[in-house]
């Protein structure tokens, strides 16, 4: 068995950050969420992997490399133009061969893994096996209606008026069959090769697609607010661990891991949190569910619930909560008067001011 792991695309919901770099490598727990999702293939037995990549692709490469610290053999399938799911299985045909293959979403994070899923295809092998869980805004997803018997009936692209509230996850197996399906298929409304079209037509062709449903946590971390809350999830497991320096006058408090190179002085760091290796934490609060990546300095200010990435200085800047930084940023506090907020602020970029 094979994966198919997607990380092209544009990632227009994380802008300004997907601007300079792709949604599938921000990090979650100062580990880009792209990882997690190789990790689960391999711990699954799956080894073999080809990413689809787009724009990003030097930067997807330099991150994974030949995916042998991951214990897998990555080969890279470059695709044009993001021109649907499907479309990424047919470029991909060649690569694939005829072998069964999981479908990863380089953007999507499923706790708990895959393994028991792709242990069950293995075991039966229906012509595709698809995971569903419940949501509240199905219109953003990928909806599927089963009949009284649980098979799949119908499949549809982000519907405005869904039939159910089971939505897919970033996750499908597919046998050779999928083959014809995405060949067969024309391109959606919104011109792109759908993945639920080429199912779709699976189950009109009397093809087996069965669907499990899971009620673990999943999310796709396409905007900012998945992504801080899957990492506010993966922070609470996060084995605790003081690698770096905490001087006397701090105070770390539950979860927290320093990493090696760190520095924390005159500071206090309500966990669960992560401070990445080379930073510095002066004279500051973190508080819960933070992460700072590496190289960053954070100096009389208050960063709770958010993600700061590398190399970023926020230095006399107040509180900030529910944030996602960028690298390399710049945010501090006017010294005199007048108070006034002064913005450099890339293309797309989203400010709550306290006024
Ligand atoms: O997250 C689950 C949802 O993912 C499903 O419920 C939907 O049915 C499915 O279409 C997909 O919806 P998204 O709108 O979230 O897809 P997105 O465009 O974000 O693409 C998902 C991943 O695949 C992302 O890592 C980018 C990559 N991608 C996407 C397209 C369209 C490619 O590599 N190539 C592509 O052509």
């Amino acid at each position: 068995m094979k994966a198919l792991v997607l990380s092209g695309g544009t990632g227009s919901r994380l802008r300004p950050i997907t601007h300079t770099a792709a949604k599938q490598l921000v990090p979650v727990a100062n580990k880009p969420v792209l990882f997690y999702g190789i990790e689960s293939l391999v711990a699954a037995g799956v080894t073999d992997v080809g990413i689809i990549v787009g724009d990003t692709a030097a930067e997807i490469r330099a991150a994974v490399g030949d995916g042998s610290r991951f214990g897998a053999r990555v080969t890279y399938l470059p695709q044009e133009q993001p021109l649907g799911l499907a479309h990424a299985v047919l470029i991909a045909r060649d690569w694939l061969g005829d072998d069964d293959f999981v479908m990863y979403l380089g953007d999507n994070f499923v706790v708990g893994g895959i393994t028991e899923l792709v242990e069950e295809f293995r075991r039966s092998r229906p012509d595709a096996s698809i995971l569903l869980t419940k949501v509240a805004d199905p219109s953003a997803f990928g909806v599927a209606e089963l009949g009284p018997e649980g098979g799949v009936l119908r499949l549809e692209e982000k519907p405005r008026e869904p039939r159910s509230d089971l939505a897919l996850v970033g996750v499908y197996l597919f046998t050779p069959a999928v083959h014809e399906a995405v060949r067969a298929i024309r391109p959606s409304a919104r011109g792109e090769l759908e993945i639920t079209d080429a199912l779709q037509w699976l189950v009109d062709a009397g093809r087996t697609v069965r669907s499990t449903v899971i009620s673990g946590y999943w999310k796709d971390t396409g905007n900012v607010t998945d992504m801080l809350e899957v990492n506010r999830t993966v922070l609470e497991a996060l084995p605790p661990a003081v690698l770096g320096e905490v001087d006397g006058d701090s105070e770390l408090v539950g979860r927290v891991r320093i990493e090696a190179g760190a520095s924390v002085v005159r500071s206090r760091i309500v966990g669960p949190a992560v401070i990445g290796a080379g930073s510095v934490v002066r004279d500051s609060y973190i508080g819960p569910s933070t992460s700072v990546a590496d190289g960053c300095v954070i100096s009389g200010s208050e960063v709770e619930f958010s993600i700061v990435l590398d190399d970023s200085r926020i230095e006399n800047a107040g509180r900030i909560e529910g944030s996602l930084i960028g690298r390399m940023v710049r945010m501090s506090g006017a010294a005199r008067a007048p108070r006034a907020h002064r913005l450099v602020l890339g293309d797309h970029s989203q400010v709550q001011i306290a006024p």
